[in-house]
């Protein structure tokens, strides 16, 4: 199946080294820290020629040149489904321990056909993308617990994720919360609130406080959820969440099931690990749910 050629001392697959004209490539790192290069050819959606490079063992070698060489022929939706299994099978005497190898081509040719797909945009051009729902759509939406305080003094939290960062000078964020929330009616009262990020650890208590009303009875208390007042504003700071936002409502904009309250950044609470001398949070040691 495989022609071998010899470049300077070394003896190579046919397959080996980059190719002219190729209109998808990739290099991607393995688990094991190889690096694998792929090369494709792409003619009305099938590869005409593949070629690779790896800086890797003989078994990388060989997974390399299979993979290639399954992929020449193939349809970009086939071979962007050839699996480890399938190069493993192809190849032969690949020993366990390197299977890996095979993994590393799998993904090295997927990636060169991601990257086919992107420069061509292919996949809009030949209706191979399906029309999506829009519910919800712009992801990951952030996980937060939106604190507040009515007139009465009673402290309110429900969960929010339709919320975003919306100016930066000004600080502001914005939270959207549906008008039949009882938290609605004591943001609207106190024009303010506190946007508490939320960690893995806070499951429990983020699950409660998105399916309880604090209408039939204090969640705060209910949960346990230990309460600091604010600094700059009239709500009540989720003590245990690694960063609290307190902010002043200056607007806000009905967009249909939502009311959007656009807010100043008044003051951030952060724990203390995750921020850097000069104030900014080192989001790498900041685990959020
Ligand atoms: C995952 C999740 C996301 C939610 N996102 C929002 C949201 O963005 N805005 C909103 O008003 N309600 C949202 N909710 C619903 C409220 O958190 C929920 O209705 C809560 O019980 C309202 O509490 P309250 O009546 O005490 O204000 C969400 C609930 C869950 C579980």
């Amino acid at each position: 199946m495989f022609e071998y050629i010899t470049l300077g001392t070394r003896t190579l697959p046919e397959n080996y080294g980059p190719l002219k004209g190729a209109n998808g490539n990739a290099r991607i790192l393995g688990p094991c820290g190889d690096t694998m290069e792929f090369w494709i050819q792409v003619s009305d959606s099938t590869i005409e020629k593949a070629t690779f490079t790896s800086d890797g063992c003989r078994n990388s070698i060989k997974c390399g040149m299979t993979a290639a060489a399954m992929a020449e022929g193939a349809g970009v939706n086939v071979a962007t489904q050839f699996t480890d299994a399938d190069i493993l099978a192809v190849a032969g005497d690949i020993p366990t321990e390197d299977s890996h190898c095979a993994l590393l081509a799998a993904n090295a040719l997927k990636a060169a056909i991601t990257d086919w797909k992107r420069r061509n945009h292919a996949e809009i051009r030949s209706g191979m993308k399906t029309r999506a729902a829009g519910r919800s759509i712009i992801q990951p939406r952030p996980n937060l617990l939106v604190s507040c305080r009515g007139k009465d003094g009673t402290e309110n939290a429900l969960v929010v994720v339709y919320a975003g960062n919306c100016s930066f000078d000004p600080e502001m964020v914005m939270v959207g919360i549906v008008p039949s929330r009882f938290s609605y009616g004591l943001i609207k009262d106190t024009g303010c609130f506190v946007v508490n990020l939320v960690s893995p650890a806070q499951k429990d208590i983020f699950d409660y406080m998105g399916s309880h009303s604090g209408r039939d009875g204090n969640k705060i208390t209910a949960c346990g959820v230990k309460t600091v007042n604010g600094i700059k504003v009239d709500a009540p700071i989720i003590a245990d969440c690694p960063v609290n936002i307190e902010c002043t409502v200056v607007n806000s904009i009905r967009a249909g099931t939502h009311e959007l309250f656009i807010a100043t950044v008044d003051y951030v609470h952060a724990d203390s690990e995750i921020v850097r001398e000069d104030g900014t949070i080192d989001w790498n040691l900041v685990q959020l749910a």
